[in-house]
């Protein structure tokens, strides 16, 4: 007996369309825990809709094999399956009330009548809209709407809810606070929710775990935390906030995960070395969050002399006062230029360093990673 909600093995989604095949989906593989809050993070056409089709029968995979409950979903239609979908549309019927709306799938099952209205006012008091069981869906916020359409799905207990971009519809205030609301219910209910969205913030503040996908491939599944903080590759690091790229040679292989990478200026440094990286990789890039940069007078020595800190010469060519902290563009030599952000805590004067003022910078070598070119 599996111990996961869903087994997606090595899923692959071909879509042949006016003569050309894409790969929706490519090869997938993952476990996702009961319980778990899952993000599917990407770009538009990365193939998030379709993960979350195949995971609820509205369509089959062209290869591969998908488990719920360790229970194989080959030829089980999608309305034997224990998932239910909340779209960003919310598609409820417009003729019927809140109340008849959220009914209408139990009794679809043959839940009788009595027993379908006590489910459907405990669904509204759990999305915390009591009261409003008689009224018309149009007559409702957006917001509102949403979590009717979320009530409809959580009615019917399902194992794993499927939410596709759930909140796309809303303005960002209203989105904040469901984001809040939605990541709550799902704490209380313990329902599995699988949850699509291109927003990185989203994923970032609510998910367990994150997978992060482009061009159908899952690049990397992992906390927020480690999507964050340990990119391993070019793709992930860009997608996810601001990074420094700065291209560089790999010299050496440390047995420790670290390396030494020669920069384009000659200076040679220590980094972490990605999981991903090509055992053949030569040439690299060296990725390293703004937030984690620190900068220097060129007088400071105990910045060159800390062990696993890395300090080079740099001249400031900028700044940019943004209230919760200050953007500096720095100049290492000719060829690279990298981005440091710095809070503005009380003690921390923004104006210190001047543009054209040279300085040292330096970060933890553990805030690097090395990712293939
Ligand atoms: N029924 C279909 N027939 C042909 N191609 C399809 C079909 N459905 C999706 N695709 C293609 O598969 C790829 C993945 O689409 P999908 O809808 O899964 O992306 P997505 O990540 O959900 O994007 P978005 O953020 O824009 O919703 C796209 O290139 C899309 O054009
Ligand atoms: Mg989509």
């Amino acid at each position: 007996m599996s111990t996961y909600d869903v087994e997606l093995k090595d899923i692959v989604k071909v879509f042949e369309s006016g003569g050309a095949r894409v790969r929706a989906v490519d090869r997938v593989s993952v476990e996702i825990e009961d319980g778990e809050f899952f993000a599917l993070l990407g770009p538009s056409g990365c193939g998030k809709t379709t993960t979350l089709r195949l995971i609820a029968g509205f369509e089959q995979p062209t290869s591969g094999h998908i488990l719920i409950r360790g229970r194989a979903m080959e030829g089980i239609p999608a309305y034997h399956r224990p998932v239910n979908t909340v779209f960003q549309d919310y598609a409820l019927f417009p003729h019927l009330t809140v109340e008849q709306n959220i009914m209408f799938g139990l009794q679809m099952e043959g839940v009788d009548k009595k027993e379908a209205r006590k489910r459907a006012l405990e669904a509204l008091e759990q999305v915390r809209l009591p009261g409003v069981g008689e009224r018309m869906p149009h007559h409702l916020s957006g917001g509102q709407q949403q979590r009717v359409a979320l009530a409809r799905a959580l009615v019917k207990q399902p194992a794993v809810l499927l939410l596709d971009e759930p909140l796309g519809a809303l303005d960002l205030k209203l989105r904040k606070n469901m984001q809040f609301e939605l990541k709550a219910l799902q704490r209380d209910v313990g329902i599995t929710f699988i949850y699509v969205t291109h927003d990185q913030e989203e994923a970032i503040t609510m998910a367990d775990r994150i997978a992060v996908m482009n061009e159908g491939l899952m690049l990397q599944v992992g906390t927020p935390k480690e999507i964050y903080e340990h990119p391993q590759t070019h793709f992930v690091a860009d997608f996810i906030g601001e990074t420094n790229f700065i291209p560089g040679a790999l010299l050496q292989r440390g047995g420790d995960g670290f390396g030494q990478v020669k920069l384009a200026d000659g200076t040679v440094i220590r980094a972490q070395l990605s999981h991903a990286l090509d055992s053949a990789a030569k040439a690299v890039t060296v990725a390293v969050r703004p937030e984690r940069i620190g900068i220097a007078a060129p007088s400071d020595r105990p910045a060159q002399e800390i062990d696993g800190l890395t300090a080079l010469d740099a001249v400031l060519a900028g700044s940019q006062y943004i209230g919760t902290d200050t953007r500096y563009t720095l100049a290492l030599g000719d060829e690279i230029e990298l981005v440091a952000r710095l809070q503005n805590v009380n003690n921390i004067d923004s104006a210190a360093f001047q543009a054209g003022q040279r300085v040292k910078v330096y970060w933890d070598e553990s805030s690097t990673t090395v990712l293939d070119q």
